[in-house]
């Protein structure tokens, strides 16, 4: 009954969001991942195709039934991220980056499991870092003109302010959405600092669906003004 009165703030807008962990193969049967539900990108994918946008969700490994009217692309690692966000961008006008991407990645994953040899000697994994999603998209020609905007997240542990503020600057983004984290991970409320140009302004603790509609309606004022 509500969402007949809702005004499509996002009609006609395309809108790119990534959601959930990455997950980084050691070898066939293992490998690294992290605690990211995925709950707050699905909430935003949701939101944003409420506020009539054409939205795309690019979904690390999570067990979320998808937003109705939106389309989904499933992904395991940060380079499959990368490679489906890539071709996505060149049409969005939003990017939502809410991925908790795996900072690094096995530097060689083994095309067999790896087997006890029974010596009692561990396998040496050396890393590598993956590409940052968030910053190559922030860079690109189309973002750097102006016709995709883009917006990170931080979960930060630690002087959310300050952290959420450096990110912002680092990764080249107009908007920096910071959460107190691993707080947040899996649960269904959440409370978020939106950093920009400006400042800082906060989101007082509520449910992660209605925080995720007042961002959209927050991103989509900033696209009309
Ligand atoms: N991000 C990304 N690709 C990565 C790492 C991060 O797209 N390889 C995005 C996240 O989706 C998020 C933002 O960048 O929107 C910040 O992620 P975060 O992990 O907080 O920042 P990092 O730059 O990885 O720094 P650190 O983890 O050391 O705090
Ligand atoms: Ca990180």
């Amino acid at each position: 009954v509500i969402a007949f009165f809702q005004p499509k703030s996002l009609r006609g807008r395309r809108v790119l969001v990534t959601a959930g962990p990455t997950f980084e193969a050691i070898d066939p049967v293992r490998g690294i991942t992290n605690h990211s539900s995925g709950k707050m990108g699905f909430a935003i994918a949701r939101a944003a195709r409420e506020a009539g946008a054409d939205v795309t969700l690019v979904a690390g490994p999570v067990h979320l039934p998808t937003p109705r009217g939106v389309r989904r692309l499933n992904v395991v690692s940060a380079r499959d991220m990368l490679a489906a966000c890539e071709p996505a961008a060149q049409s969005a006008d939003v990017f939502i980056a809410t991925a908790a991407v795996a900072d690094w990645r096995p530097a060689s994953a083994s095309d067999q499991k790896i087997k006890k040899d029974g010596s009692g000697q561990t396998p040496q994994l050396s890393f590598v870092e993956n590409p940052d999603i968030l910053h190559a998209v922030a860079q690109s020609e189309r973002a750097q003109r102006g016709d995709l905007f883009c917006v990170g997240f931080a979960a930060e542990s630690h002087d959310l302010v300050a952290h959420a503020q450096a990110k912002r600057a680092r990764k080249g983004v107009p908007l920096l959405v910071g959460n107190i984290g691993p707080a947040a991970f899996g649960q269904d409320d959440n409370q978020l600092l939106l950093v920009d140009e400006a400042g800082v302004h906060e989101l007082p603790r509520a449910s992660k669906l209605n925080l995720a509609r007042q961002l959209v309606a927050d991103i989509a004022r900033r696209m009309a003004g």
